[in-house]
């Protein structure tokens, strides 16, 4: 039983397993190995850097002849990067994190899909509005970035199915195996985007330390925080938050976050210990499902092992007892 969805018939894959555009993580080998195993590999393009866009896209282009795509971060991308992007020709083009209109007219005359990963019932809205293709729900339980006031992935998920009518949706936060993505279906998505669990793979780009750290971690070491966005200087914007594995100086800031925004010796104090090899270059973002990462195999065996419990779990349920 193959895990037919209106997304696998979109694009033109065999599984509905997404790779999640995870920036620094998900480069090209590794979102051209899920594309090989069967899912739809994104790289994680982040704001756009044109280095990263050229080295990383190569890499993808030249590695897998199945549909691949980029994602973008909405927020802090400019049109050139998106044009840039679309020179080495995505099959979809995935924004997350704000309002896309600025961007879709390109991707549209590429013939690209259009992803647009949401956090709110309002973004979902807003999804639907400007034409999506496809939309990506995306709750709480995520590693990495989401809405500082996320959602719950399970009443999330079929809340964002039922006002996209006939758009597809995909599920994502906190779906790391076959089960998760069983249950993403149920739920009436018509497929997953997986973040975390793709990260302790072999092509991976995170530092194997930080592997480990997600092979070894439980859901409760994760936290959702603006800390870490503060006291290292990133430009996200404050409105989202992001999921981590612990972190000293989240626990130096635990609950006095709003006196950290222009607090230079904060600001100093971190990079002095990254300076010195006290904390690690960057946080490690990771969601609630690193329970279930146990292992760090290849993405394409990881798809495939997904994708064939799935089609276990759901086989089962459908059995007579
Ligand atoms: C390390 C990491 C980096 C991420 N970077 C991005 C990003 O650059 N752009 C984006 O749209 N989402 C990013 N995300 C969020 C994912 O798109 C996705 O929503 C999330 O990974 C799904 O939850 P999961 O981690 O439980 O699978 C990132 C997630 C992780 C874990």
């Amino acid at each position: 039983m193959a895990l037919s969805t209106a997304f696998t018939d979109l694009l033109g894959v065999p599984h509905p397993i997404v790779l999640a555009p995870m920036g620094g993580s998900a480069g090209g080998a590794l979102a051209a190995a899920v594309s090989r195993g069967g899912g739809l590999g994104l790289v994680g393009a982040g704001t756009g850097d044109p280095g990263w866009l050229d080295r990383e896209l190569t890499i993808v282009a030249s590695n897998t002849d199945q549909p691949w795509g980029v994602g973008f971060l909405t927020w802090g991308v400019t049109l050139d990067a998106v044009e840039r992007a679309l020179a080495y020709r995505p099959r979809a083009v995935l924004f997350s994190f704000g309002d896309p209109s600025p961007f879709l007219a390109p991707v549209r005359r590429s013939g690209a899909t259009v992803i647009v990963q949401v956090t709110t019932i309002d973004e979902a809205r807003l999804a639907v509005g400007i034409g999506a293709d496809v939309i990506v729900a995306q709750g709480t339980e995520a590693g990495g970035h989401g809405a500082r006031h996320g959602r719950s992935t399970l009443p999330f998920v079929p809340a964002v199915v039922d006002l996209a009518g006939p758009v597809p949706v995909l599920a994502a936060g906190g779906i790391a195996d076959g089960r998760g993505v069983a249950a993403a279906l149920a739920l009436g998505a018509a497929g997953a985007l997986i973040g975390t669990r793709f990260q302790a793979t072999v092509e991976s780009l995170v530092d194997p330390r930080a592997a480990q750290a997600i092979v070894d971690g439980r859901g409760e070491d994760t936290v959702r925080n603006g800390v870490l966005d503060i006291v290292r200087g990133s430009a996200w914007p404050s409105r989202y938050t992001s999921r981590t594995l612990g972190h000293p100086h989240l626990d130096r800031w635990r609950g006095r976050e709003d006196e950290l925004p222009g607090n230079t010796e904060a600001r100093q104090s971190y990079e002095d210990d990254k300076a010195a090899g006290v904390i690690p270059a960057l946080p490690i973002w990771a969601g609630e499902a690193v329970d279930l990462v146990t292992d760090r195999p290849s993405a394409a065996e990881l798809v495939a092992r997904i994708a064939h419990d799935a089609e276990s779990v759901l086989h089962r349920l459908v059995q007579p007892r």
